[in-house]
């Protein structure tokens, strides 16, 4: 059996802040409210000129030099983002374009806030399935381009950011992936949505009159599912596996609320010290959250080699995941 490994990380967020503070100046908020019921303290804002496609370009090129290869090496890109620079094409082709990743084929995967951990359980079977050596997993969002900054339950939440893992065929001394549980549930796509923009509703001078190209969002309904399901698929993961909290080094979650995340550890029973949480910095980039919140507990010494790390999500559809793997370097 091919091993598939994770070989690299790179991040990229835009050096713009939006602080609780600015936001007081916004809308009708505190940075009291906020930091207490959200964890966050600031987020990172793309200007204008920047798209989802130029931060995933500028985080790709970072996870290349990091593994010190030639975009040219790459066979497939798969890019994570609800925030694409067009419907088409797709912004996997427009970073292809970009980097020269030349002879690459690839794809947009749609699964909002779950993106980055349905594209790793993808390119991991692209390589064990022998397809591939070398596959790029990419997150990126532009949340400030579809989120509305006259609506206070949601304008707090995201923040912009790109992140991608570079996943590679290894063998069983890299450690490398070890399974995944995922799940959709259309059922909730009502909760959290931006309903116009597409064939259902498309764009018209009344859709934008009636803000219907931002984010909406049921926020309490949203928080009572992301902390059963993030829950039960990690608990399912690891019990399929033959593996408890216990065993598990590293728990990196979709960062969307503080509270949601150590509701979830202490369900599963994870310390927190077990937990990486960088929300107060970031806010919710969406797809690139879980990078982000690697490259963060990397730098920080806190993901050696033989380390167990489980990716967890719960997002807009609902989409829902986790993902083991063996951490190889
Ligand atoms: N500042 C100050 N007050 C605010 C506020 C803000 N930014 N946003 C909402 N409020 C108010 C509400 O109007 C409400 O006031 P009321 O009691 O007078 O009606 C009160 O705070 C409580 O609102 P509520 O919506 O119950 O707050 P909450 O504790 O559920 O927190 C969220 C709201 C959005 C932070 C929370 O529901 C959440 O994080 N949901 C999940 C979001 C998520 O994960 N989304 C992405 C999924 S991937």
């Amino acid at each position: 059996m091919v091993i598939a490994k994770i070989s690299s990380v790179g991040c990229w967020v835009p050096p713009k802040l939006l602080t609780n503070q600015d936001l007081e100046k916004i809308v009708d908020t505190n940075d009291a409210w906020i930091e207490e019921r959200t964890g966050i303290k600031q987020r990172h804002i793309a200007s204008p000129e920047v798209a989802t496609s130029d931060m995933a370009y500028e985080a790709a090129k970072i996870c290349l030099v990091n593994r010190g290869i030639k975009a040219t090496e790459i066979e497939a890109i798969i890019l994570c983002t609800v925030t694409p620079d067009m419907m088409f094409p797709s912004t996997a082709c427009l970073v292809q374009d970009k980097l020269g990743a030349k002879g690459a084929w690839g794809f947009d995967l749609v699964a909002a806030c779950s993106g980055f951990v349905y594209g790793l359980s993808t390119a991991a079977q692209l390589i064990r399935a022998g397809c591939h050596q070398k596959v790029l997993v990419i997150g990126s969002d532009k949340m400030s381009s579809i989120i509305n900054y006259q609506d206070r339950n949601t304008c707090i939440l995201f923040g912009d950011g790109a992140g991608a893992f570079l996943i590679e065929a290894g063998t069983e001394e890299d450690g490398g992936f070890l399974g995944f549980h995922n799940e959709i549930d259309g059922s909730g796509g009502d909760f959290l949505k931006m309903p116009a923009g597409g064939s259902r509703m498309p764009a018209t001078a009344e859709t934008v009159a009636q803000n219907l190209h931002y984010v909406h969002q049921e926020g309490q309904q949203v928080f009572k599912y992301a902390v059963r399901k993030m829950y039960e698929v990690t608990r399912d993961l690891l019990e399929k596996n033959g593996l408890t909290a216990a065993d598990v080094k590293l728990f990196v979650p979709h960062q969307a609320n503080r509270r949601i995340i150590t509701a979830v550890a202490e369900r599963l029973g994870m310390p927190l010290e077990r937990v990486v949480i960088n929300i107060d910095q970031y806010g919710n980039t969406t797809a690139a959250t879980i990078p982000l919140a690697t490259r963060d507990a990397i730098e920080d010494g806190r993901l050696k080699k033989g380390d167990l790390v489980v990716f967890a999500s719960v997002g807009a559809g609902f989409t829902i995941g986790a993902t083991l793997w063996r951490w190889s370097y």
